[in-house]
């Protein structure tokens, strides 16, 4: 497996790494012993980037991670989050987000706790999951400095902050990643922050690479998600928008298939040409994805190729907010 370096602080990962948010949460059924095996996978075919947070379940993600890793934590690179709060999941739905919290305190109890889950004496890159508005940058990132003192985290990252505030963020300590979403119908991070990045030496993880599953073709109707699936509150997967973005995606379908690969390869591969300082984290609970998602680093893309998945899917063709509007708020902060 191709390894990948992030950020100019010396963390080295595998060219991509695993997502294991949908393992716990929002995308349907889980299956513990499936979504362990899918990990323990991932570690023998060379993934050793791990991707979880601690409001995935919540909590109940990062105890799984812990369980999958326990006797092969020196081949992993654990990397998780805080700033996310949620309440108890509603019957029959999913734990509603309370706020975000950037305040210190929160960041060094959160910490604790995501140590306690994970069966873990650090954790390798620990991120801010949303800028908090109420709190200065540079006081969680400072909270954030003192656990790298402390031994708990080895890097930090923050997740769909703004241009400006990375900038801020990197001047109190070295910020290792920016993780936000990027995928060939997301490409927001292309204006102002992938270049902030390169600039000041930061790397990339790009989650939702698969454009949250839609992008692999399988996704053909909202009645395909589980009542409770969470994509059924977001934008691009409600009425005419999912009308519209299923002939959008239909068109990366039918290139893919002249390659000889799927749709989801097709995506993947976009998304790890796109420099070698981006690490995307496609999300599986199934081992037959993992196998598919980990052959895409074997694809290359031409550049007529390229051209043609412009042209099928133009920058901002995608039909709909990513979020629904009250969580589109918390971006780009
Ligand atoms: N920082 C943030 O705010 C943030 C937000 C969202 C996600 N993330 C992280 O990024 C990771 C990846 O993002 P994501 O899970 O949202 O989206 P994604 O990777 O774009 O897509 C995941 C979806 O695609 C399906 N899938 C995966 N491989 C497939 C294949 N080869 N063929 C068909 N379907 C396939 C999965 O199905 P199954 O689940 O059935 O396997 C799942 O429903 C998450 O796990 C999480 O760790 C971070």
């Amino acid at each position: 497996m191709e390894q990948r370096k992030l950020g100019s602080q010396g963390l080295t990962v595998s060219a991509q790494g695993l997502g294991c948010m949908g393992m716990s949460d929002f995308y349907g059924t889980r299956d513990e012993a499936e979504s362990i095996a899918t990990i323990h996978r991932a570690l023998d075919m060379g993934v050793t980037f791990l991707d979880t947070s601690d409001m995935y379940g919540p909590f109940t993600n990062e105890e799984l991670v812990g369980k999958a890793i326990k006797g092969r934590r020196n081949n992993v690179v654990v990397a998780t989050k805080f700033g996310i709060m949620r309440s108890q999941p509603v019957k029959g739905g999913w734990a509603p987000i309370t706020g975000i919290s950037g305040r210190p305190e929160y960041a060094r109890s959160a910490c604790d706790a995501s140590l306690k889950r994970l069966r873990v004496d650090h954790i390798d890159l620990y991120y801010q999951h949303r800028v908090d508005s109420e709190v200065p940058i540079e006081e969680t990132v400072g909270a954030m400095s003192d656990l790298v003192s402390a031994g708990k985290v080895c890097y930090i990252g923050l997740s769909e902050a703004s241009a400006q505030t990375i900038r801020r963020a990197h001047v109190i300590h070295p910020v290792t990643a920016l993780q936000s979403e990027y995928s060939i119908w997301s490409r927001d991070p292309e204006d102002e922050v992938l270049p902030t990045l390169r600039e000041l030496g930061i790397g990339f993880v790009a989650y939702s690479p698969l454009g949250r599953g839609f992008l692999t073709g399988q996704i053909k109707s909202p009645d395909d998600f589980a009542a409770d699936d969470y994509r059924r509150n977001s934008p691009r997967f409600q009425g005419e928008n999912f009308t519209k973005n299923l002939e959008l995606v239909e068109q990366i379908t039918a290139i893919a298939m002249r390659k000889g690969i799927t749709p989801g390869q097709l995506a993947l591969a976009w998304v790890l040409a796109q420099g070698d300082d981006i690490v995307p984290i496609p999300g599986t609970k199934r081992r037959k994805y993992l196998d598919e998602n980990i052959s895409a680093g074997k694809v290359t893309i031409s550049e007529d190729e390229m051209s043609e998945i412009a042209e099928a899917l133009p920058k901002g063709a995608a039909a709909g907010g990513r979020y629904p509007e009250a969580m589109m708020a918390f971006l780009n902060r």
